[in-house]
């Protein structure tokens, strides 16, 4: 078989997500499992899991219900324990830069290099200054990583690939968007507590950043506002429980989210026009659970004046049975499930982090 099956997990802030795929059938990769499951309030804080069992209970119901046999996982790590950062050093081959590896990327690494599991990807020559290239260096706590781990295997899953989230949804676009014309596009994903933004120039990574900021500024704002707590803030956000609600007021809140938000990832691109590339980006791909946020894609649209497109990341799999999966709900919590997406696509060869 070419392809093991990996279960793609992804533990975020909000919520736990899970995608397995079948790519060994013929006429098509065949989607077999896509489950969410909700986090409590304070399970995992930016990516920092601090109530383990109610992780561990959320990644097992998910796992019981997909009825899978498989064992392996393709998981992903991100927020303040993991840094990504792109830096020019002199070229030299990967051979070279492995047994360097450690002193070239001190200077950039804001924790102790012998705390840090190091990890990098050469993206080529800066043609403008010659003997130079540019790498991107991952560097994720030693501590962090395991206790991740650590609670994956504990449920007697096994890690294989350990990604970061910004490049999951790389690879994510690379299978579901194979004909997009524009050649710069911008990877945008909200989330609860964390904005990844993955620039491409021809379906190459150009520029990646993650922004402390997501839903959960919004749902805290509601709860704030109009005095309800976490759960209840959430359905006010969602839609679901209006009554008593002043329109006015959560629109006001909405917009200063969104407002922020974009004033932010503006930061992100003009950064990226003025010191990567001076080509304009043409068009933003949008995914994570807040990406439905009330006004959000419209303002991106009109601030950044390029088009955006919310991500449905089943569309390209021709194998999805109807009488198991009901369409209008993968619509539905498609652009959540990006980052799982990708992470399902991922294959044990694929280096970890
Ligand atoms: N219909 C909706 N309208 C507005 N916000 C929504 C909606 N559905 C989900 N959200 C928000 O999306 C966020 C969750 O998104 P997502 O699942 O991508 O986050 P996560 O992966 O759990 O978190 P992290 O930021 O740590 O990666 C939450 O803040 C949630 O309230
Ligand atoms: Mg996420």
């Amino acid at each position: 078989m070419p392809y093991p099956k990996i279960i793609g997990l992804d533990v975020g802030s909000h919520s736990v997500k899970m995608v397995e795929i079948d790519r060994s059938k013929k006429g098509g990769v065949r989607l077999d499992f896509v489950g969410l499951a909700q986090l409590p309030e304070g399970a995992v804080v930016d990516k920092a899991i601090k109530k383990p069992d109610l992780v561990r209970t959320a990644i097992s119901a998910l796992h019981r219900s997909s009825k899978t046999a498989t064992k392996q996982v393709a998981t992903s790590l991100a927020g303040k324990s993991v840094i990504i950062k792109q830096v020019t050093m002199t070229s030299m081959g990967d051979g070279q830069l492995e047994k360097q590896i450690q002193m070239e990327a001190e200077p950039y690494i804001p924790f102790d290099i012998k705390d840090v599991h190091l990890d990098w990807y050469i993206m080529g020559d800066r043609p403008e200054k010659e003997g130079t290239m540019e790498v991107v260096l991952v560097a994720a706590k030693k501590d962090y990583m395991a206790e991740y781990l650590e609670l994956i295997t504990g449920l007697k899953l096994m890690p294989v690939v350990v990604d970061v989230d910004a490049f999951t949804l790389e690879v994510m676009y690379e299978f579901c968007y194979p004909n997009v014309q524009e050649e710069i596009v911008a990877l945008i994903n909200v989330g609860a507590s964390t904005i990844n933004i993955n620039i491409l120039k021809s379906g190459a990574s150009q520029y990646t950043r993650d922004l402390p900021l997501g839903g959960e500024s919004i749902t805290r704002e509601i709860m704030r506002m109009f005095d309800v707590n976490f759960e209840r803030a959430e359905n006010i956000k969602q839609g679901a429980q209006l009554e008593g609600i002043n329109p006015r007021n959560l629109r006001k809140i909405f917009q200063r989210s969104v407002d922020s938000f974009v004033s932010e990832i503006q930061k992100i691109l003009d950064f990226f026009a003025t010191n990567v590339s001076y080509d304009p980006i043409q068009k933003i791909f949008l995914s994570g659970g807040a990406a439905v946020t009330y006004g959000l894609a419209s303002a991106m649209e009109t601030e950044f004046n390029v088009p955006v497109e919310l991500v449905d990341p089943f569309r390209s799999l021709g194998m999805i049975d109807d009488k198991v999966f009901d369409a209008e709900y993968l619509r539905s919590i498609g652009p959540s499930m990006a980052v799982a997406f990708g992470l399902a696509l991922r294959t044990e060869k694929d280096k970890q982090v």
